[in-house]
């Protein structure tokens, strides 16, 4: 009895001097601590020489102020109803929408999300339509011929307000391009501070449960957030921000926003021709009717085997059972899910979601769903499930000759890399 009072006591200390010593412990994230505001140019794109000679390969964000407001189409982001009157057609357009409150994708047409998204938290996140590609320009330093098929994708993401979770880009920078509305953003070098990576992995991990919460940020829970750098800064419509591949970001808006996010392939962009690059710079041109329909993203398709050509396999070879899919998955993971009862039920998830009509197979009008990269909830399930197996597999593999661990580790890492592209 005695004995145990001390230790009660210094714990009772300890939790008291850790929240204490932490003026942002539950309050939103990146709003104490460390402020550091991003670098910012006003009027002009980042050059593209620096970008791909400096803030790319150095991971350096910087925010370009103002460089959207001379588009021509720019006024017409402004609100809902000048998007419908100046895109003919736009209502009738099939497409998925997200919800917040239950991470489901709904089908509807553009009229009927425009009427809903406000009032419902529901959001857009997928590849720019084609009907809205005639009207973005391509941004400057995106325009280098160089540098073009570097380009990955071009997401439109629209919303009302929101604090979306932490998010984490592992192979892509990206340049987020603000239409409409005011964002604030957070950033944190992860580079800098590995140890934050884990928040975004546990928030994966425990969707619904007592994950990171971005509003009231717990240092007790999370205490490797007590010294780091938070950059920050406010977007408003006509700015974008470039951030680096590896940096954790947070976005809040507090009013319906529209951003198009442009995705680059970092490790392709530390390849790209510098003297070709230097001669676009040289140039400093910049076409404005260089706009998205004039992108061939087909090209730039990466070469490595895809989970989502596995999973088209199997849709295609009758083999669409459950049964089917745990024993394929397995031995594409080298791992055998159903006798292990973890993985097993997020597969189960899996399944379930994949399985839209629920008949108990999958069939391809049902693949056409997990089509792009706005499949949050089917790509978080995956990530959980790889990165389990891996886990699991690097625990197992303690056992083995160190050197046949290490084929095995690079492998599985691969595999982590690719589909988080896939999906
Ligand atoms: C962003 O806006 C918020 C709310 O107006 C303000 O409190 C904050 O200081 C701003 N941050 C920066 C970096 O300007
Ligand atoms: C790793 O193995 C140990 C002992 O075999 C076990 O206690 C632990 O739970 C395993 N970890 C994972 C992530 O499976």
């Amino acid at each position: 009895m005695n004995s145990l009072l001390p230790v009660l006591l210094v714990a009772l200390v300890n939790l008291n001097f850790c929240s204490q010593s932490n003026p942002g412990h539950l309050k939103p994230f990146g709003s104490v601590g460390s402020l550091v505001n991003i670098e910012e140019i006003r009027g002009n794109y980042v050059d593209v020489l620096k970008l791909f000679t400096y803030y790319l390969p150095r991971s350096e964000p910087i925010v370009s102020r103002r460089v959207l407001i001379n588009e021509e189409s720019f006024y017409m982001w402004k609100t809902d109803e000048k998007l419908e009157n100046e895109i003919r057609g736009l209502a009738k357009v099939n497409i998925y929408a997200d919800s917040l409150s239950n991470s489901q994708r709904i089908q509807m047409k553009f009229g009927e999300f425009l009427d809903r998204y406000q009032n419902e938290a529901l959001y857009f996140a997928d590849n720019v339509p084609d009907i809205f590609r005639s009207h973005l320009t391509v941004p400057q330093p995106l325009q280098c011929p160089a540098v073009l098929p570097v380009l990955q994708s071009a997401i439109l993401v629209m919303n009302g307000i929101n604090s979306s979770p932490l998010m984490i880009n592992e192979e892509y920078d990206s340049l987020a391009c603000l239409f409409r509305g005011n964002k604030q953003f957070v950033l944190v070098n992860t580079d800098k501070h590995p140890d934050t990576r884990q928040i975004v992995m546990t928030d994966n991990q425990q969707a619904g449960g007592s994950h990171f919460n971005p509003d009231k940020v717990n240092f007790n829970q999370f205490p490797m957030l007590k010294d780091v750098d938070y950059h920050v800064t406010n977007l408003t419509a006509g700015d974008c921000i470039f951030i680096p591949v590896h940096w954790i970001f947070h976005e809040r808006s507090f009013d319906s926003t529209i951003a198009v996010v442009y995705s680059i392939h970092h490790k392709q962009a530390l390849n790209v021709d510098l003297n070709e690059v230097q001669a676009c710079s040289n140039s400093n041109k910049y076409d404005r009717s260089f706009t998205l329909d004039q992108v061939d993203f087909s090209s730039t398709g990466n070469e490595a085997p895809s989970l989502k050509d596995v999973i088209i396999n199997l849709v295609k070879s009758n083999s669409n059972t459950y049964d089917k899919w745990l024993e394929t998955l397995s031995r594409y993971l080298s791992f055998d899910m159903s006798s292990d009862v973890e993985t097993a039920a997020i597969f189960d998830e899996l399944y379930g979601i994949l399985d839209h009509d629920g008949n108990g197979e999958i069939v391809m009008s049902e693949i056409d769903l997990i089509d792009g990269p706005h499949q949050h909830h089917l790509s978080d399930l995956l990530y959980e499930m790889f990165e389990l197996v891996d886990r699991k597999q690097k625990n197992k593999s303690t056992k083995k000759p160190p050197a046949q661990k290490e084929i095995d580790e690079t492998d599985e890492h691969l595999h982590l890399e690719n589909y988080k592209t896939d999906l």
